[in-house]
């Protein structure tokens, strides 16, 4: 959809970020189609993009949520989802955090290692009830993706080794505060090939075979994670039924719903941020386009040095080298370096694409800078769905210095 970022500007003011609803519901139902030859639940990580309209707008589609915090699936429960498409990962749960789910009553806790499994089992029996878990394998699988956000090798603190899993099964059968009912893998995040996938769900579908007919457990959720990659530059993306199909393949003869939680492939080009040009400066012959929005605002190019599409609006003409660069102070500030774009003057605006997913969510206050506004586009309406922060905000949980 054309988006007119000019009136939103002027409606809102800047920087903001605009999120394109009708394309949110396109992805969940392209997937969820996807895996229709079985028993699906695709589970948004709301890691992504937190934002209540958007965890919201997903839950009406049928989306369940994939949970990082006791905060998230408060904020999935909140929205209307049915706690029975809540799943609660992570690698360090608090034991506050593992009594609430339980008494949430959500799906299934996902467990991240042994020690955290006697926890759970702990706090299960204190509670006298029954926690329904899965088991975050680690298939030593290297995704080929960012170091930063790979997590399927044994070199990553995410999951346990097959073997070690194994050992946390029987525990979780023969524990009566636990019953084990799923099994999960996650290998990373931005996957741009399918093999990586193929390898690791097959050697997790062999694992549910092996502890169905040696251990007599019968598992009945089968959780491929998410980590879907996106266009950002000009990847080559994996199609979504060679991945559905890839999944449906391995696990042949198994009667197991597949879960799938994907969080950037939803939201993450439903998504811009919008910026305007504050100042154009040269120092020595670098040229500077200084814009009103900052690292604290959209982190990835400082982060992962990732590379976000970058166009100053109705401008394409008279272009040169550049870089990005917002108000904080540090060096790091830098939406893009080197990049060609237009000579700007105060006040154009700034389009910075793919800020879906991992934007918002990852913004801070980092120089006193109130976080920005967001705003939902559905069938051609805008609607404010986060306004802007002020200054009161930003002090309302400090206590005043006497
Ligand atoms: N499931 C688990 C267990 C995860 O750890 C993650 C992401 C997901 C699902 C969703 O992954 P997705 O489908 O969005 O790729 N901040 C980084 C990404 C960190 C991803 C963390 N885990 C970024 O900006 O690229």
């Amino acid at each position: 959809m054309a988006i007119n970022f000019k009136e939103l500007a002027e409606k809102y003011q800047t920087p903001y970020y605009v999120y394109d609803f009708d394309y949110i519901s396109k992805q969940y139902n392209e997937l969820k189609d996807a895996f229709k030859a079985r028993k699906s639940l695709i589970s948004y990580a709301v890691k992504a993009n937190s934002n209540l309209s958007v965890v919201k707008h997903l839950g009406d589609q049928g989306s369940g949520a994939d949970c990082v915090s006791i905060g998230e699936v408060k904020r999935a429960l909140k929205v209307g989802i049915a706690k029975y498409k809540i799943i609660f990962s992570g690698v360090g749960k608090t034991d506050s955090e593992i009594k609430e789910a339980l008494e949430l009553d959500i799906l299934m806790i996902n467990v991240e290692s042994e020690a955290e499994l006697h926890r759970v089992a702990l706090v299960a029996k204190e509670l006298a009830k029954i926690a329904r878990i899965s088991i975050r394998v680690n298939p030593n699988v290297d995704p080929k993706t960012h170091p930063y956000i790979s997590t399927g090798l044994h070199e990553n603190k995410f999951g346990v080794d097959i073997d070690t899993a194994k050992r946390m099964y029987i525990f979780a059968k023969n524990n009566e505060s636990t019953e084990p009912i799923g099994i999960h893998c996650h290998i990373g995040s931005q996957l741009t090939e399918l093999e990586p996938i193929k390898e690791s769900v097959n050697i997790v579908a062999d694992l549910v075979r092996n502890i169905k007919s040696a251990l007599k457990i019968d598992l009945s959720f089968f959780d491929v994670g998410g980590g879907l990659g996106i266009v950002y530059d000009d990847e080559t993306l994996i199609n979504t039924y060679d991945y559905a199909q890839t999944v449906l393949d391995a696990l042949f003869g198994l009667d197991i719903t597949v879960v799938c939680e994907p969080g950037r492939f939803l939201v993450g080009n439903s998504g811009t941020f919008v910026t305007k040009v504050l100042y154009e400066k040269i120092n020595g012959s670098k040229r500077f386009v200084i814009v009103d929005g900052a690292m604290n605002d959209l982190i990835r190019p400082s982060l992962y040095d990732a590379y976000h599409k970058i166009e100053v609006l109705d401008k394409t003409e008279d272009t040169s080298d550049c870089n990005v660069v917002g108000p904080v102070c540090e060096s790091g500030d830098f939406f893009a370096k080197n990049i060609k774009l237009p000579k700007t003057e105060n006040n154009d605006l700034i389009t910075i694409h793919s800020a879906g997913a991992y934007g918002f969510t990852m913004a801070s206050n980092y120089n006193t800078r109130g976080k920005v506004a967001e705003i939902a586009l559905e069938d051609g309406k805008d609607k404010l769905i986060r306004r802007r922060e002020t200054f009161e905000d930003l002090i309302a949980h400090e206590e005043e210095y006497l």
